[in-house]
């Protein structure tokens, strides 16, 4: 079975082909970073004008690079949640589109999903191994950071262990790059600089450390990093340096723990890393690390499935419309995930 995959949800317009057995036939990926970087983030408005501009010509080279045409695919999945809804309008409205013109049938994907089910992709010779059911997840991202545990490749089969009370990883990441003026997106920037400071020279509290907590926090330890800055005005390098040391070093030592620490509780032998944050050498690391002492395996697909692509999308379709699963003219573009959400923004015991 082959999918086509469409993905618009914030700032790359995607377009895959894929078949149900997560061998990736084309991916494109159109990114829009360079727009945004202008403004230090993601504009809504302009993504949702640029996935409008560029979703036609990504879908046909998805298609061409694939070397089929819309009658040798069997159906079309697209994100419809979670993310900027006007965004993902463009990317459903497309899809929704393509599927009636062509009589082929139509699923939503939500976008965690697809990050969650990401590592089954195969590209290739840099393909991690697959992980075994049930597994546990850090997808660590722009716009969302949690923990899951993954039973089977399904919705309801799913559930969050822990996710941020605030704000998302590498929204954090992008945030205190902005305050050093490393501009954006600030997660490659830092895990550049890192490597080259020193960490101990630096005070920085590890974000909501308490022991037995899969829950976490990112916006204290931005805030820590703005008060420093504005208490000791320009840094040199060394000292910036030094900054992104300790800031990754917390951020990163966090996640690792909090991750081994949920697949030692859910007693599962496997971790998958994924989103954006996955990218980074010091959370690879020190996850592998920490991993092999405690007797779990942790997979990190290759990056391009790690960042927004449409691969996933499709893979995650293909296995809805193997279950015989479809949408109608009614598919919605929404906000919100299909996940349970276990952590309340800003709630309960730290
Ligand atoms: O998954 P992604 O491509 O897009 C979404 O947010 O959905 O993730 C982008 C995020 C950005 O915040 C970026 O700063 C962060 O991932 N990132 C990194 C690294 N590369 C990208 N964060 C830390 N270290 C990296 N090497
Ligand atoms: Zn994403």
């Amino acid at each position: 079975m082959l999918v086509l995959g469409i993905e618009s949800s914030c700032d790359e317009t995607g377009a895959a082909v894929v078949d149900d057995a997560g061998q990736v036939v084309s991916d494109v990926v159109h990114s829009q970073v360079k727009m945004h970087a202008l403004y230090g983030g993601v504009v809504p408005e302009l993504a949702s004008r640029d996935h409008l501009r560029s979703v036609g010509p990504v879908v046909r080279e998805a298609l061409a690079r694939a070397g089929v045409a819309m009658d040798a695919v069997d159906g079309v999945a697209v994100t419809n949640r979670p993310g900027l809804v006007g965004a993902l309008l463009v990317g459903v409205q497309t899809a929704k589109g393509l599927a009636w013109a062509t009589g082929k049938p139509l699923v939503g994907v939500d976008h965690l999903m697809g990050h969650l089910l990401a590592v089954f992709l195969r590209r290739g010779q840099h393909d991690a191994a697959t992980p075994r059911f049930p597994f546990v997840s850090l997808l660590a991202s722009g716009g969302h950071t949690a923990i899951y545990r993954v039973d089977a490749p399904r919705a309801d089969a799913i559930v969050e262990l822990g996710a941020t009370r605030d704000d998302a990883a590498g929204e954090a990441f992008d945030k205190v790059a902005k305050l050093l003026g490393l501009g954006y997106p600030g997660g490659p920037a830092i895990d550049r600089l890192a490597p080259t400071g020193n960490a101990s020279t630096v005070k920085l509290s590890a974000p909501m450390n308490a022991a037995g907590s899969i829950q976490m926090s990112f916006s204290g330890i931005k805030t820590q990093v703005a008060q420093l800055v504005a208490r000791a005005g320009p840094l040199s390098s060394e000292r910036v340096a030094d900054v992104c040391a300790a800031f990754q070093t917390a951020v990163t030592s966090s996640l690792a723990r909090k991750v081994i620490d949920a697949a030692l509780r859910e007693q599962v032998g496997d971790v998958v890393l994924g989103g954006g944050v996955a990218a980074n050498s010091e959370l690879r690391r020190r996850t592998s690390e920490l991993g092999a002492a405690r007797g779990i395996r942790v997979l990190v697909p290759p990056l391009a499935s790690c960042t927004d692509n449409a691969a996933m999308i499709a893979y995650a379709g293909a296995l809805r419309l193997g279950r015989g699963e479809r949408d109608g003219w009614d598919l919605v573009a929404t906000s919100e995930t299909v996940l349970a959400r276990e952590t309340r923004k800003g709630r309960g015991r730290r």
